[in-house]
């Protein structure tokens, strides 16, 4: 198998929840990392994006309460213990698994999103914003055309977003930054339209539908959740046909 530097970007690329506060990312570096995400594809070229940088620690305060208040919901009221458990069955020391429990439950998982130095919190919070309007509005040479034929979609736009997503985790990576996708704080309508109004995005026409978080890791991060092979997601030819992609 080839391996390269893209490939070992790809692979070791890790979600990072405990940031080195002692270190701020440079604006030139967050830059760099949008700039990357602007060369995602997008149907007809829309770039259907926004980004708001929010380095306001009161702004990242309020939306990572949001990101808290849905877990404890989520994970400390609604999912039964034993679903819990069965979701995490691939971590197999029993300390690891009950932490890893206690810190769901509580909502301290998700804590970094809120930026504090105290609890490890990212220095920088990238709010993704995609158009919804059908209209084209999100780049100059398509504004007001609806696309062509109209076949604009907001479903495009969302798909769109979420490679730019993506290339900025890949970027923050070769960068040396440490970086977390989160929706958990965008999960829910009525999230979307509180982040929103304090934002001044012009929801429901433009939407926050993810969040990335920036800064230097605390602690190196290689072991992520285990990945299904590519012969338990792949298929030939037909559904339910076995890809073995050249094994045995
Ligand atoms: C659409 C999406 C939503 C996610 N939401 C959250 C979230 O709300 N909070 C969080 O800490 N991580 C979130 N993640 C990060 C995933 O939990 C993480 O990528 C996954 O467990 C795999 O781990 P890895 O990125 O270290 O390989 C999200 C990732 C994606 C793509």
């Amino acid at each position: 198998m080839v391996d390269n530097e893209t490939i070992q970007t790809i692979k070791n690329r890790r979600a990072i929840r405990d940031y080195d506060t002692s270190r701020d990312v440079p604006d030139e570096f967050v830059f760099q990392v949008i700039e990357a995400g602007g060369y995602a594809p997008s149907a007809e070229n829309q770039q259907p994006w926004r980004i708001i940088v929010v380095r306001d620690k009161k702004l990242q305060e309020f939306i990572g309460q949001r990101a808290v208040d849905r877990t404890i919901e989520l994970f400390g009221r609604v999912t039964p213990r034993e679903e819990l458990e069965r979701r995490l069955s691939y971590i197999k020391s029993k300390a690891s698994l009950e932490r890893t429990i206690d810190i769901l439950i509580s909502g301290e998982r998700f804590e970094y999103i809120k930026g504090n130095p105290e609890t490890n919190g990212a220095p920088v919070l990238l709010v993704l914003v995609v158009d919804q309007t059908h209209i084209g509005n999100s780049q100059a040479t398509l504004r007001g055309t609806g696309g062509v034929y109209g076949w604009s979609s907001p479903r495009h736009a969302v798909i769109a977003g979420s490679m730019m997503m993506e290339n900025m985790t890949l970027a923050a990576a070769s960068l040396g930054l440490g970086s977390c996708i989160s929706s958990v704080q965008l999960d829910h309508f009525d999230d979307v339209g509180a982040i929103s109004e304090r934002l001044n995005i012009p929801y429901p026409h433009w939407m926050p539908i993810l969040c990335l978080t920036l800064g230097y890791a605390l602690y190196e991060r290689t072991l992520g959740p285990p990945r299904q092979q590519p012969e338990e997601i792949s298929f030939l030819n037909k559904w339910g046909e076995p890809f073995k992609g050249g094994k045995k």
